[in-house]
């Protein structure tokens, strides 16, 4: 069975840039959501002990009555427990360094144009998703979005930074103001994490 595993920080951690009521709301209610859902649709299947990654790479080997549902909540679980891991109190000039940050700048030209990249795959997402930092089977970086609960794993990429668009994450706090959620959220990225999934 899939759980919800806990935070690596306490619920209060990420303020001000999310607050506790957010942090609250969006780890005990929707993420508990999609893991329950998620155990629904594969108890008693093959896959109910399945790696959850695993599991989002092989969505075409699951059968169609449970293949959606496995997509939406199997996505929604992996793609949380990544977020809670990527992020940390908030620093001032919080940045990457060492090969991440040569890495950035050798990709996309500067942190600022990755940053600003980014954002904006987070800001053209129409509805809910996510923005990614990935990289691809030969190694190279790429940034994109996906709708709902879509992963990177289910193309065969490997998420190395990800962003939650859904309103759920930054409603309470930003209203309608995606953009300033996704100025501020800098704040928060966890680079030490971030950097050991490059490796
Ligand atoms: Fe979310």
């Amino acid at each position: 069975m899939f759980q919800v595993p806990d935070l690596p920080y306490q619920y209060d951690a990420l303020q001000p840039v999310i607050s506790k009521k957010i942090m609250e709301l969006h780890h005990d209610k929707h993420h508990a959501a999609y893991v329950n859902n998620l155990n629904k649709a594969v108890t008693g299947t093959e896959f109910e002990s399945m790696d959850i990654e695993e599991l989002l790479k092989k969505l075409d080997s699951i059968p169609e009555n449970i293949r959606m549902t496995v997509r939406n909540n199997g996505g929604g679980h992996a793609n949380h427990t990544f977020f809670w891991e990527i992020m940390r109190s908030p620093m001032q000039n919080n940045q990457p360094t060492g090969k991440i940050s040569q890495l950035l700048t050798k990709q996309f030209g500067s942190f600022e144009t990755f940053k600003e990249q980014f954002a904006n795959a987070g800001m053209t997402r129409f509805g809910s998703g996510w923005a990614w930092l990935v990289k691809k089977h030969d190694g190279a970086l790429a940034i994109y979005s996906s709708p709902n609960q879509d992963s990177p794993l289910m193309q065969g990429d490997m998420p190395i930074l990800g962003v939650d668009v859904w309103e759920h994450a930054y409603y309470l706090d930003y209203l309608n103001d995606r953009a300033a959620y996704l100025s501020k959220w800098w704040d928060v990225v966890n680079w030490d994490e971030v950097a050991k999934r490059l490796t």
